[in-house]
C-alpha cells in the first residue's frame, strides 16, 4: 500500500491542533495508516494531574481499535487492526519523536517493521526500541502453571 507521507503529516497537524495541552503548551498530534486503509487520527489530552495525560499516539491507537474498518475491507488474520505508517507531529507542524512508552504502544499495533516519521525521513520502529519486550515473552517465559 503506497504511504502518502504528506496526507499523514497534514492529519496529524489538524489533530494536533485539536490538543487539549493547557499544561506543558506542547500539541501533539498523531496520525496512523491502518492496513485496512483507514486514516486514524489522536491528540495529547493533559489534565491537572499531570501523571494522567494522554499522549496522542494513545488517542491514535485508541481510535484504531475502536473504529469499525471501512465498507468491503478484507479484515486482516484475527481482525486485529494494523498499522502500517504514522505521522507524530508538533503544533509547529515539525515530527516529533515518540516517547518511551509510546514506542512501546505502536510496537504492539504496528511490529518491528512500522514506519515512523522523522525529520531524516521515515524510519521503522524496530531502529527506535530494538530488543522490545512483547506479548511472546509473556507466553515463553511465564510460571507454568502447575506452579
Ligand atoms: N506527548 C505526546 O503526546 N506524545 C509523545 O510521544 C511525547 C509527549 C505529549 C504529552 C504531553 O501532553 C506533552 O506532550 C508534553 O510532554
Amino acid at each position: 500500500m503506497d504511504i502518502d507521507w504528506g496526507l499523514l503529516r497534514a492529519a496529524a497537524g489538524d489533530a494536533a491542533r485539536r490538543a487539549y495541552a493547557p499544561y506543558s503548551r506542547l500539541r501533539v498530534g498523531a496520525a496512523g495508516l491502518a492496513g485496512d486503509g483507514r486514516v486514524v487520527t489522536g491528540c495529547n489530552v493533559e489534565n491537572a494531574s499531570y501523571g494522567l495525560t494522554l499522549c496522542a499516539e494513545c488517542g491514535l491507537v485508541s481510535a484504531l481499535h475502536a473504529g469499525a474498518p471501512p465498507a468491503g475491507a478484507t479484515p486482516g488474520e484475527g481482525a486485529v487492526p494494523v498499522l502500517l505508517a504514522v505521522a507524530v507531529v508538533a503544533g509547529d507542524g515539525q515530527p516529533l519523536m515518540p516517547c518511551g512508552r509510546c514506542r512501546q504502544l505502536l510496537a504492539e499495533a504496528g511490529g518491528p517493521a512500522l514506519l515512523i516519521d522523522t525529520i531524516d525521513g521515515p524510519v521503522p520502529l524496530n531502529t527506535l526500541l530494538p530488543s522490545s519486550f512483547g506479548g511472546a515473552d509473556i507466553a515463553s517465559r511465564r510460571d507454568a502453571a502447575s506452579q
